[in-house]
C-alpha cells in the first residue's frame, strides 16, 4: 500500500529531467505542506501566514505550538536591524569560541600560498579601489576597500581570503595562521588566483554600449590568457591553482577552460562533474546575511514557532531581513529546501540564528563535511520522504526537548566555523577554508607527480602542459 517511489523502480532519468522533477517536487511539497497545515485538526497547530501583498517575494510558513498569535515574539529583540556589514571582527565575534572543544585545531604548518600580483582590475579595482601609482594591492594597514554591499556579501569569500593572505605578510609571526603568502612559487603548496569572480558577475555582467561584451566576460577571457601563460600554471597544468567561483553563475566562461584547478564553490549544481566535483574542489559557506544571535538565552520552550520557512528571495529590503531574523530566532526548526541551486545562504542564516536546520536537498554538499558532522546539529530529510503526508511534521514533532537542546548547543559551538572576518581567527570560515584547501594538497601533488612520469622521455612537450587536456583522460 505504500506508494513509495524509488529511483530503481522508475529508472534513472537524465540529469536535466531530474532537476525538473526535483523543482516540481519542491513546489508540490511546499503547497502540499501548506494544505497539511490547513487541514490539520490538531489543536496544537496554528499560524501560517502568507504575506503576498505587503512583500510579494516573501513566502512564510510558520507552525506554532500554541494557539496564540505570536508572529512577533521577539519584538524587543532589536539587534537585528542592520544587514550584515563588514566587520573588523570586533563587534560581531561569536560568543562561545573559547568554550569550543574542537578537533579542528589549526594545521601544524601553515599552508604556503603563492598569489599572483594580478592587475587590480581583477580584484580590488572591481570594488572601486583606485590603485595609487603602480601598486597592485591596497595597503591594508591604512585602509581596506569595502566589499560591495547588500546581497553581494553572501559570496564575498574572495575578499576575505585575499585580505587574509595580504595580512599574513604583515603579521609578525605565523602563529594562529592557517595560510601564509610566499613570494617564491617553487616553495608554495598552492597558487592562489585573486580574481573576484562573484563581484565581477554580480556587478559587471551588463553590456555597456559601445562595448559588445560585458566586463565580466572580458575579465574571464583575460584571466584564461594570463593564467595559461604563467610558468606556475604550465608546471602543474593548473592543478595546484585555487580559483574562487562562489556565485553559482560566476566564471561561466572560464570554468570550462580552467577546470584542472581547485575551485572554491557554493555548490556543484551548475557544474558538470568533470569540471567540478567534491574530490577536487572545496565548498565554502555563504556569508550569512542575518546577524548573529548574540547572547541567545532562548530555549525549546521559549521559541514559540515550531518550523519556519522563508522562501524566495527575502533579501534586499531591510524589512524582509528583519522578518527573517525574527522568524529564525523565534523558531525551533528552520526549513531548508533546495531552491534553484542545491545550496543557499538560508542554511547559514539558520545556523547563526541557532534554529535547527531541517535540510531537504538530496544533493547538497556542505562545507568541511570531512571534518564536521552536520547530523549533530541538522536534521536531514529525503525529498521523497518530505512529500509524504505529514511525514515532516511528525518527524519534527518527534524531536523532543532534550534532543533539540543538544543540537541547539552544538549550533552555538559550530557557528564560528561559518564566520567570515578580518582579521581571521582560529577556525573561522576563512581559516576553515584554508584548512580544507590544505587537505587537498597531497592529492594534488600525487596528480602532478603522476602527470610528470613521462616528462623525461617526452622530449617534444616542455613542462607537460601546452594545451589543456580533456577532462576524460585527465584523471
Ligand atoms: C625559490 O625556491 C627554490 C626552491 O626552494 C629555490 O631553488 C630558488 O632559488 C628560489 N628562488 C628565489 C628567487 O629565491
Ligand atoms: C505555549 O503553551 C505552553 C503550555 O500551554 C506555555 O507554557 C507556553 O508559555 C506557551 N508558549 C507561548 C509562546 O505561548
Ligand atoms: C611527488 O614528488 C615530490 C618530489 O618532486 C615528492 O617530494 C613527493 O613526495 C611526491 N608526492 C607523492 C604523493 O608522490
Amino acid at each position: 500500500m505504500a506508494e513509495r517511489i524509488n529511483a530503481q523502480s522508475i529508472g534513472f532519468p537524465p540529469r536535466k529531467s531530474l532537476l525538473i522533477l526535483f523543482s516540481m517536487i519542491s513546489t508540490l511539497f511546499v503547497f502540499s505542506w501548506f494544505f497539511v497545515l490547513r487541514s490539520a485538526s490538531s489543536p496544537n497547530f496554528i499560524e501560517n501566514s502568507l504575506l503576498p501583498s505587503s512583500s510579494p517575494r516573501l513566502f512564510v510558513i510558520a507552525v506554532d505550538n500554541n494557539n496564540s498569535d505570536s508572529r512577533d515574539p521577539n519584538e524587543a529583540e532589536s539587534s537585528v536591524t542592520n544587514r550584515a556589514i563588514l566587520s573588523n571582527g570586533d563587534e560581531e565575534s561569536s560568543q562561545d569560541s573559547s568554550s569550543v572543544n574542537c578537533k579542528y585545531e589549526g594545521i601544524a604548518k601553515p599552508l604556503k600560498v603563492f598569489m599572483y600580483d594580478m592587475s587590480p582590475e581583477f580584484h580590488f579595482g572591481l570594488l572601486g579601489w583606485n590603485a595609487p601609482g603602480k601598486s597592485v594591492w591596497p595597503d591594508i594597514r591604512t585602509s581596506i576597500p569595502r566589499y560591495a554591499g547588500g546581497m553581494n556579501l553572501q559570496h564575498s569569500i574572495e575578499y576575505w581570503l585575499t585580505l587574509d593572505l595580504l595580512l599574513s605578510e604583515h603579521s609578525d609571526s605565523s602563529r594562529g595562521r592557517t595560510a601564509i603568502r610566499v613570494r617564491n612559487s617553487s616553495e608554495a603548496d598552492v597558487v592562489f588566483v585573486p580574481f573576484f569572480s562573484s563581484v565581477s558577475y554580480n556587478r559587471f555582467s551588463r553590456v555597456k554600449p559601445p562595448s559588445k561584451t560585458s566586463t565580466n566576460k572580458i575579465l574571464q577571457a583575460k584571466l584564461v590568457t594570463f593564467l595559461t601563460a604563467q610558468k606556475e600554471w604550465k608546471r602543474s597544468g593548473g592543478r595546484d591553482h585555487v580559483i574562487m567561483a562562489h556565485h553559482p553563475n560566476s566564471m561561466l566562461d572560464a570554468r570550462t577552460k580552467l577546470w584542472p584547478a581547485m575551485f572554491i564553490l557554493a555548490d556543484f549544481g551548475r557544474y558538470p562533474p568533470t569540471v567540478a566535483n567534491v574530490d577536487k574542489d572545496v565548498i565554502a559557506p555563504y556569508k550569512h546575511v542575518i546577524r548573529n544571535f548574540i547572547q541567545d538565552s532562548s530555549s525549546y520552550d521559549s521559541r514559540p514557532t515550531l518550523v519556519y520557512f522563508q522562501g524566495a528571495i527575502y533579501r534586499k529590503d531591510g524589512d524582509g531581513l528583519r522578518k527573517a531574523t525574527r522568524g529564525m530566532q523565534s523558531s525551533k526548526f528552520c526549513l531548508n529546501i533546495a531552491g534553484d541551486t542545491p545550496s543557499s545562504n538560508r542554511l547559514f542564516d539558520a545556523i547563526v540564528s541557532h534554529c535547527i536546520p531541517v535540510i531537504i536537498s538530496d544533493n547538497i554538499e556542505l562545507p568541511y563535511e570531512d571534518v564536521l558532522d552536520y547530523s549533530e546539529f541538522c536534521v536531514f530529510v529525503r525529498a521523497s520522504d518530505a512529500v509524504k503526508d505529514k511525514f515532516l511534521l511528525n518527524l519534527i514533532r518527534g524531536i523532543g526537548k532534550d534532543e533539540w537542546t543538544r543540537m541547539w548547543r552544538r549550533l552555538k559551538e559550530v557557528e564560528q566555523f561559518f564566520e567570515y572576518q578580518f582579521p581571521s581567527k582560529p577556525n573561522d570560515a576563512v581559516q576553515m577554508i584554508w584548512q580544507a584547501v590544505a587537505r587537498k594538497v597531497p592529492a594534488i601533488t600525487m596528480k602532478i607527480n603522476k602527470s610528470m612520469r613521462h616528462s623525461r622521455s617526452n622530449v617534444r612537450r616542455e613542462g607537460g602542459t601546452k594545451s589543456i587536456p580533456s577532462p576524460r583522460n585527465f584523471w
